[in-house]
């Protein structure tokens, strides 16, 4: 908890300016089609996660990198603007700010190609300078658009000074060590993302449950396995919780696992034990995709109040 009383997290990671347009349908390779709308918007995976635990009344700190551009003022000014703190994000010269190009259709699925810029700058020193910070946090959030060196040396940070962590292994990649991974309080895969890291069939509940408990045996605290409209499975030493999705219409899934991730940063950090907070976590995540856009969709601590409040949600 910081001074204030508050749950006090740090993200490590990404911000992106996101370039996003909705089209009626994905285009086919070679093809050109007519889309709907474009809109500009802050994104990141980290920057996401960090926006929504800040607006769910977490004090924030993060620590990444903006480039010698015109996005990087407006990444800093937005995040401040959320009362994040960014005395941590470096600024990288000669090089972009980081940049994702996203296509969204009419059912809210989406693609996405990334640009890392300046993200890919982010190192074990930019740790090592946060570190005074970092140690005065419950817990540390972790995704891989940044190097994996500098992941690394934050799960390495936080098991030596025992400030817990929570890794979003997303993007996936199969360059991503197993033994590193091992070090995270928390794993947040997806199923793709936990066929990468095991090897292992990912179809049905009980092989997502045997696969994560394969990561459990090898050191990893606690595996959240997200499952999108099936929901999360909640997989420990012992036990085995699934936890059920909230249905709602989507209109944009972007940024919804990061809603994911903040949210259940924010309430487990305040204290909530792990399933109460994935359920939080669930709900927030569920809310965010009804509206375009990442960080500017999701609800405010106050908003997210009332939804839960409200008789349908109780
Ligand atoms: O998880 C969603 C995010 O992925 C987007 O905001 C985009 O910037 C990419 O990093």
């Amino acid at each position: 908890m910081s001074q204030t009383g508050k749950p006090r997290i740090a993200v490590i990671g990404s911000t992106n300016v996101d370039l996003v347009t909705y089209l009626k349908r994905m285009p086919k390779p070679g093809e050109t089609i007519a889309a709907d709308s474009f809109a500009m918007g802050q994104g990141g995976k980290g920057a996401n996660q960090a926006v929504a635990a800040a607006k769910l009344g977490a004090d924030v700190v993060m620590v990444g990198a903006v480039g010698e551009d015109a996005f990087a003022g407006t990444t800093l000014a937005h995040l401040a603007g959320y009362g994040v703190d960014v005395s941590h994000i470096r600024r990288a010269l000669g090089i972009s700010s980081g940049v994702a190009s996203i296509l969204v259709d009419p059912s809210g699925e989406n693609v996405i190609m990334i640009v890392a810029g300046a993200n890919g700058t982010v190192s074990a020193d930019d740790i090592r300078d946060a570190s005074a910070d970092l140690m005065t946090c419950d817990l540390i959030l972790l995704q891989l658009e940044i190097p994996l060196a500098a992941v690394y040396a934050a799960l390495e940070f936080g098991k030596k000074h025992g400030v817990k962590t929570l890794l979003n292994p997303a993007p996936a990649t199969p360059a991503l060590d197993p033994e590193k991974v091992n070090l995270a309080s928390f794993l947040t895969p997806n199923e793709t993302e936990l066929a990468i890291l095991t090897g292992m069939p990912v179809e049905t509940e009980t092989e997502i449950a045997t696969a994560a408990k394969t990561l459990i045996a090898k050191g990893v605290g606690t595996v959240i396995v997200t499952m999108g409209s099936r929901g999360a499975l909640l997989v420990e030493a012992q036990a085995v919780t699934h936890i059920a999705p909230v249905k709602v219409s989507p209109v944009d899934t972007v940024g919804a696992g990061d809603a994911f991730v903040g949210a259940f940063a924010r309430y487990y950090a305040s204290g909530l034990g792990v399933v109460p907070a994935l359920k939080k976590a669930s709900a927030y995540a569920a809310d965010s995709v009804t509206r375009r856009g990442t960080q500017d969709a999701y609800a405010t601590e106050a908003e997210f109040d009332r939804i839960c409040a409200a008789p349908t949600n109780g």
